[in-house]
């Protein structure tokens, strides 16, 4: 059975109380609308459109815009159900059923997804997503009719809202897309919030002898944002999550709880985390690696059997191949050091080629930036570059030469040479001596 996707984001997420739209705050570096587009992918829905307010519109579309989906602009908000009709008065919806999404919603799984289409292939025409909730709440909730039919659902604000123990409303909805279209447009306001409800939907299709029924998930599925403590106690959920799943695949963490993961983080086993680590987006880990404490890495490839930190920085375009050590205080951008590269303390390294066996000296700067542009520095395998070096970009370092500690190099070193640009240093025998009773006699005198 082919499914389209609506998602509804047009909410303004005022309790957020941040300049940034709801929608747009992330959970592990993942913007929650892509929790839900993501969903929409992964049940291989034949079409999405995300239904974005004014406010939200511009900065939505620039976050999603590597994605397959279509927007619609819902101008006031007017409620769940005149988002609803916006979409499908936008649209003409491709597949039999439309997915109603919400886009705060992110843990919502393509598995109970699928169990909400198989009772659509037995024939019902609405299938709403509920659960039981732990605490009381002001969802909406369902009433029930024979047989595992749904046959209502009371908003908070209405007068019948009184049942603590019926399942609450997730918002979520599986709607044929024929008749939810149709259905739509008899959704009146006419209640307490004077908002177009989706939910009201239930009573019209009973009205119009269509069926709805409902299934059911875990309360955790359904956490949706509203706030900013809500969105900590989600971000906590998915860390947990992934923290278990990370060690369960055979990575070794001394402190979990102390350790951040992006929703793309990757790390193979054998890999050893220490206490203290933050993973951003796009960070690959190779087996038995180990990352010592306070690291914190971006963007980055590492290769088996490296050792990273304590205290390093990593950041996009990072590559580092087998057996590679960063030590501490060392920043690396847009390079990559071949198998067995070392930079074990307070060095910069950008926009830079490292080869196999080269080892980078304490201090050592490389220079890549002019003011204006950014220049490449390419330095060979077996490389000895000296503590406190500044290597200006653009330069190569041929294989196996040195570069003497303290150097300035800004011209290209050929293969197996020295490489020393620094002052030449001068012994004037006995002239400290001299200097020090100099002095003395100028101490002695201000002191009298
Ligand atoms: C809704 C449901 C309630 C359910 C709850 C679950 C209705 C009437 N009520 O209530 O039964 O228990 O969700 O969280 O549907 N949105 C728009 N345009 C609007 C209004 C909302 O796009 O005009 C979007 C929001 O951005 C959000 C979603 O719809 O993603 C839900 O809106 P919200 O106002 O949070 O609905 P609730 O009052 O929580
Ligand atoms: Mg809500």
């Amino acid at each position: 059975m082919t499914v389209s996707t609506i998602i509804l984001a047009a909410g303004k997420g005022t309790r957020m109380r941040s300049p940034t739209p709801k929608i747009l705050h992330r959970i592990a570096g993942k913007h929650l609308i892509a929790f839900s587009v993501d969903l929409a992918k992964a049940i291989k829905s034949k079409e999405t459109i995300v239904v974005v307010g004014n406010e939200n519109e511009h900065a939505t579309k620039v976050a999603l815009s590597g994605e397959a989906v279509n927007f619609c602009t819902q101008k006031s908000q007017l409620g769940t159900g005149d988002a609803v009709k916006v979409a499908l008065e936008g649209f003409k919806i491709k597949s039999k059923y439309t997915l109603i999404l919400y886009g705060d919603t992110p843990f919502i799984k393509s598995n109970t997804i699928k169990k909400m289409i198989s009772k659509a292939e037995k024939g019902f025409e609405f299938i709403f997503l509920g659960f039981h909730a732990r605490k009381k709440n002001s969802y909406g909730k369902f009433k029930l009719g024979p047989k595992g039919t749904l046959i209502d659902i009371i908003e908070k604000k209405e007068p019948e809202y009184n049942s603590p123990d019926s399942l609450s409303n997730s918002g979520i909805v599986l709607a044929q897309s024929g008749i939810i279209a149709d259905l739509i447009q008899k959704v009146t306001n006419n209640n307490a919030k004077q908002e177009y409800y989706l939910t009201d939907i239930v009573k019209l299709a009973a009205k119009h002898g269509h069926s709805s029924t409902y299934v059911q998930c875990k309360e955790d599925e359904c956490i949706g944002i509203n706030s900013q403590l809500e969105l900590s106690f989600a971000e906590k959920k998915f860390q947990d999550n992934f923290r278990e799943k990370l060690m369960a695949s055979g990575v070794s963490m001394q402190s979990p709880e102390t350790c951040f993961f992006s929703y793309d983080t990757i790390i193979k086993s054998g890999c050893i985390i220490e206490p203290n680590v933050f993973f951003g987006t796009g960070v690959k880990i190779q087996s038995s690696t180990i990352i010592k404490s306070y690291s914190h890495i971006e963007g980055t490839h590492i290769g088996r059997h490296c050792q990273i930190g304590p205290f390093a920085r990593l950041r996009p375009g990072t590559n580092l191949l087998e057996e590679v050590k960063i030590g501490n205080f060392v920043e690396v951008k847009n390079t990559t050091l071949a198998s067995k590269a070392k930079a074990n303390h307070l060095t910069y390294i950008g926009d830079a080629k490292v080869g196999a066996h080269t080892n980078i000296g304490a201090g050592t700067i490389f220079c890549n930036y002019d003011g204006k542009n950014k220049h490449l520095s390419v330095v060979g395998d077996n490389v000895f570059i000296g503590s406190n070096a500044s290597l200006i970009a653009p330069l190569k370092v041929g294989d196996a030469s040195i570069v003497a500690a303290g150097s300035v190099i800004n011209r290209d070193v050929p293969s197996e040479s020295l490489a020393i640009a620094r002052p030449i240093q001068q012994n004037k025998i006995g002239l400290a001596k001299k200097i020090m009773l100099k002095l003395q006699k100028v101490a002695d005198k201000m002191r009298k």
